[in-house]
């Protein structure tokens, strides 16, 4: 019997990208999986794949502290997984408070359910940009959280306030801050990846809002559902891990120019150059961590190269497009 066989694990956010690679290996290792279902969205991976119907569905939102109580209590979860959010930082700008009351009150619901219910370990998805304008490069989990925009800042509170959780009600909660996700599952188009790859499937040249110069860190999403699941086991081996960070990157840096280059070389349209559009970006020029801790502590390691991890997430589109009958 692994750890998670049988074992009752709570997911929100099991619709979308991370949340979805999570689900999949989650059932792999035979845990039982209650998931938090806003909206069904015929197109995400584990609606598409089936995995969804070997999960308990509680239909809710976030922002619905007695739906985030009801999927706790009703199916005596042990474990829960809060990687639900309002993702993306344009929809952040253009309604901040929705991006609000999503990730941080939804934060507070999932933790507010959960410090009246027998659970055992609780992970919670942060990010890099959790930390805002870095006064130091990379980042470590000892800068504060401080972001300046409404995603980023959303996701700083998000953040602290597991944390508060941590020391205040000794919830066994910890954080992770993930680097730039990609992978197959991710239906945000207007993300580099995915937009690189649906254009270059198209047979036109992917356009660059910015100047292409902003420096970030990407990571697999299937190494990231991995850390997340050994963040849980140690957190189940060491409750003194409650309250802890956790950095989750490849240590490897690129420009988002070169980034769209590396698909293009991978889809053999170098002949399809991005235009770059130079519209003037008030995110920071460069942004990336580095998870010595993640891997001293949790002893883990990505496994994924940048190109085999973007080869597999050409591949997923490509059957992904074939499937849809379009490009969407
Ligand atoms: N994608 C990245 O590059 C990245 C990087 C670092 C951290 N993160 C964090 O990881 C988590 C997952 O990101 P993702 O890219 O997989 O997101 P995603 O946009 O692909 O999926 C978001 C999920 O949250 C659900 N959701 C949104 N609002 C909800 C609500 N009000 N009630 C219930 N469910 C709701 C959606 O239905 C979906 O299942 C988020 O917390 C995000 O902030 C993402």
């Amino acid at each position: 019997m692994g750890f998670w066989t049988n074992r009752k694990v709570f997911v929100t956010g099991g619709t979308g990208l991370l949340g979805g690679w999570l689900v999949r290996q989650l059932l792999e290792a035979e845990a039982e999986v209650v998931l938090l279902v806003r909206q069904e969205t015929p197109k995400s991976m584990i609606v598409r794949d089936g995995s969804i119907e070997q999960c308990v569905r509680v239909r809710g939102n976030l922002k619905d502290l007695a739906a985030c109580r009801r999927a706790l209590d009703d199916h005596q979860v042990d474990t829960v997984f809060h990687i639900a959010a309002q993702s993306l930082l344009g929809a952040g700008r253009l309604d901040p408070v929705g991006t609000l009351e999503t990730n941080v009150q939804g934060t507070w619901n999932v933790l507010e359910a959960a410090r009246n219910a027998p659970v055992k370990q609780i992970v919670v998805a942060s990010s890099d940009k959790a930390y805002g304008p870095a006064s130091r490069l990379p980042y470590d989990e000892s800068l504060p959280v401080a972001g300046r925009h409404p995603y980023d800042c959303s996701k700083s509170c998000a953040d602290l306030i597991t944390i508060m959780y941590a020391a205040t009600y000794n919830l066994p909660a910890c954080v992770v801050r993930c680097a730039n996700l990609y992978g197959g599952g991710d239906l945000n188009f207007n993300r580099v990846i995915p937009g690189a790859i649906q254009s270059t499937f198209k047979g036109e040249p992917f356009v660059i809002r910015s100047d292409g110069k902003a420096v970030r860190d990407y990571l697999y999403v299937k190494d990231a559902a991995l850390a997340y699941m050994r963040v849980a086991e140690r957190l189940a081996a060491n409750r003194s891990l409650a309250g802890e960070a956790f950095n989750l990157s490849t240590d490897m840096r690129l420009t988002v120019t070169e980034l769209v280059n590396v698909v293009l070389r991978l889809m053999d349209r170098r002949d399809l150059q991005p235009v770059i559009l130079n519209n003037p970006s008030s995110e920071p020029r460069e942004q990336y961590m580095h998870s010595t801790k993640a891997r001293q502590q949790l002893g883990w390691h990505p496994v994924y190269l940048l190109e085999e991890g973007l080869s597999e997430t050409i591949d997923w589109y490509r059957s992904f497009f074939a499937d849809s009958g379009s490009l969407i």
